[in-house]
């Protein structure tokens, strides 16, 4: 099974990824990472595990769609089975979406669907909230409200700030994302017509 991740970014979710590979635990294999920006990390962290490091920055192109277009083009030359979005910051047009419908996972800093969008943290901490977390969901067209495949909670301490909820989180995200893509590639886990399913059950 073969794993295509795009991230912008440091890149330690495709870490967590890698690490798992490195065990033979992910059943699968990443066959590329694909950044949208040239100095992101993670591009050194596919090329010290061997992973094709693609760049394609979207300031080239003149259009969203455009770009989408490119970027679905060298997807696609990787044959993938899945593709991981790993700290992927753009948005994509719903033709790449169609494209990789039921094929596509991304992660996100909250409990969806609460605080869909940006600074999760922040917002979550301002409202005072006990509980925070991580979401693993299926990529649909509306932005960060995809089926909710699975979740991290972690609760806030007294003293809780941004900075250390952020790093709490991510922590978790670290644990759930590679369990999430290993179960998608065991074919566990499906994106059916009412949602995510994992072993034919409604998640
Ligand atoms: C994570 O917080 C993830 O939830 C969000 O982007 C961030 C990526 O971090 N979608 P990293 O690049 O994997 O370290």
């Amino acid at each position: 099974r073969r794993v295509v991740v795009l991230i912008s970014g440091n890149g330690s979710n495709l870490q967590a990824l890698i690490d798992e590979q490195s065990h033979d635990r992910l059943g699968g294999k990443i066959v590329a990472v694909i950044s949208n920006e040239p100095d992101a990390y993670g591009l050194q962290r596919a090329r010290d595990a061997g992973i094709d490091a693609v760049v394609l920055p979207h300031r080239e192109y003149e259009s969203r769609d455009a770009y989408d277009g490119a970027l679905i083009k060298v997807v696609e030359r990787h044959e993938p089975d899945l593709i991981v979005l790993a700290g992927f910051m753009r948005i994509l047009t719903p033709r790449f979406v169609q494209r990789f419908l039921g094929r596509m996972l991304n992660i996100h800093p909250s409990l969806l669907p609460a605080y869909q969008g940006l600074d999760t943290h922040a917002r979550a901490l301002a409202d005072g909230v006990t509980e925070h977390g991580c979401s693993v969901h299926f990529v649909t067209e509306e932005l960060d409200g995809g089926p909710v495949a699975l979740q991290a909670a972690v609760a806030l301490a007294d003293d809780e700030t941004a900075a250390s909820l952020k790093e709490k989180v991510h922590a978790r995200e670290h644990l759930i994302y590679p369990i999430a893509v290993k179960w998608f590639l065991e074919g566990r886990l499906q994106l059916g017509a009412e949602g995510a399913t994992f072993d034919g059950l409604p998640l």
